[in-house]
């Protein structure tokens, strides 16, 4: 018999089963709550709320820990790279040497997309946003692959995350050439998946592109930096779209549409505004952080809802930053260099000073992920874009370990009404 929370409520007492997680995190298992006592919980923003059982990621947010599958987020950027971190993230286990390459192999090998896809781009305006286009052509996969759709079926939910991972890329490039009116670039299967995404963003048919092996790592790392992070919004938007039995693209175009809010994924772009707003004032890193202190404006890039020390992700991301430098120079970082700065002198203020001490304020990973895009020369638009095609093996994870659980059910949260109540219709004449 495990642990007993009490209930006491108008006059009775209910014992509540707590579940106790692998790493000590404890919950009150409240499923017959409303069956034995007609009670629901209340619980804005699910903050406090586990919506299922899960064993892909593991977070800490005091003590700043990311693990994917047990592995430690640093150890996994030092020694793996993202497709390998994919499988990790699918299959629960590094794969073989053999599986390594074969599932390599696959990825590089479902690259392109249907000439029919193309079409879709036509139909929206070129100045749309690339993540409104992303979200259309990744729903609009499920029109094209009619034959792959059965959620409970292993083998074709299988074939849909090979074809979503290794087509996301494409989709994403086509969205950036379509807005800029140049032509879409074939993926190139002898390329591993950045360097072939950075093909496809900034190659033209005119000459040959050589992707940089410094652009190549710094975007890889990113992706496996971006994989996964437990219930956040876009993957429990992923999971509640699935739960209805919805097929993996529709669910995966919705995660997109999720991502997207400035709350979410939208915030390495706000980074950069921030940077490039203080560099056209006056440069001051010490003023932007007396104003953030005012709350006259937030210092963009810190502060995290659930890590409350240093975001695991960000040390990588400053150290990949000053390797890039290391690499390549400061002066090739171009006006990113004095960005980069700024944010450096922001980090050393705003870590020295009580205001963000106290409040356990740290740089997340937004802090330097938006850099280093600049750097490789992603236009700002697309930094979410790419956080989704970091995300995918994340979600897709997700989302195939409900089907597999044996709590499946359709998500649907309950309410406390507070509108009027029972009330007669009223004549037009007596409005
Ligand atoms: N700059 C200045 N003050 C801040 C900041 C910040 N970036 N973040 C939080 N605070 C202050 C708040 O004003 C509040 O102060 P108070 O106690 O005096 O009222 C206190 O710290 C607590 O802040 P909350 O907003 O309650 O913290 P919450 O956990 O709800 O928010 C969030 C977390 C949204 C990330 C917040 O820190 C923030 O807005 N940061 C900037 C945006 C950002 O970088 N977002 C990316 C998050 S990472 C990701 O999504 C991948």
């Amino acid at each position: 018999m495990g642990e007993i929370a009490k209930l006491h409520f108008r006059g009775k007492v209910y014992d509540l089963p707590v579940y106790t997680g692998i790493e000590n995190e404890s919950a009150v298992d409240i499923s017959r709550l409303r069956s034995d006592a007609g009670l629901i919980t209340l619980d804005p923003g699910y903050a406090n709320t586990g919506s299922c059982k899960s064993s892909v990621c593991f977070i800490d947010g005091e003590k700043g820990i990311l693990r994917y599958r047990g592995y430690d987020i640093a150890e996994l950027a030092e020694k793996s790279n993202f497709i390998e971190v994919a499988w990790l993230l699918l299959k629960g286990e590094l794969p073989t040497r053999e599986e390594r390459e074969s599932w390599s192999w696959q990825i590089q090998h479902h690259t392109m997309i249907h000439e029919d896809i193309k079409r879709v781009y036509q139909g929206l305006p070129k100045d749309a946003h690339p993540m409104a286009v992303c979200s259309s052509v990744v729903g609009a996969l499920s029109s094209f692959y009619q034959d792959a759709l059965e959620p409970r079926d292993e083998d074709l939910v299988w074939l849909s995350a090979k074809r979503l991972l290794a087509k996301f890329p494409t989709i994403a490039a086509y969205s950036y050439k379509f807005s800029i009116g140049q032509p879409f670039m074939y993926p190139m299967n002898n390329l591993a998946y950045a360097e072939n995404f950075l093909q496809m963003m900034f190659g033209t048919p005119c000459e040959p592109y050589i992707v940089h092996p410094t652009a190549a790592k710094a975007l890889d790392l990113l992706l496996l930096l971006h994989a996964e992070h437990e219930q956040n919004c876009s993957t429990s938007t992923v999971r509640l779209v699935g739960s209805s039995m919805s097929n993996l693209f529709s669910s995966i175009s919705a995660g997109i549409s999720a991502l997207w809010g400035r709350l979410h994924g939208g915030a390495n772009q706000a980074v950069i505004e921030m940077l490039e707003q203080i560099a056209a004032e006056d440069g001051s890193a010490k003023k932007f952080v007396e104003r953030a202190k005012t709350k006259e404006v937030r210092l963009m890039g810190f502060g995290h809802r659930v890590y409350k020390n240093f975001d695991p992700r960000a040390k990588i991301l400053k150290k990949a930053c000053e390797d890039l430098i290391a690499a390549r120079g400061m002066t090739s970082l171009g006006e990113e260099a004095r960005l980069l700065e700024i944010a450096l002198e922001l980090e050393e203020i705003a870590l020295r000073d009580d205001y963000f001490i106290g409040r356990k304020l740290y740089p997340n990973v937004d802090f330097y992920s938006g850099i280093i895009y600049k750097a490789l020369g992603i236009p700002v638009n697309m930094f979410t874009v790419l956080f989704a095609m970091g995300r995918l093996p994340g979600w897709i994870a997700h989302w195939m370990e409900m089907h597999q659980d044996t709590d499946f059910k359709i998500g649907r949260p309950r309410q406390i009404y507070t509108g009027p109540s029972l009330r007669k219709y009223v004549p037009m004449e007596k409005r």
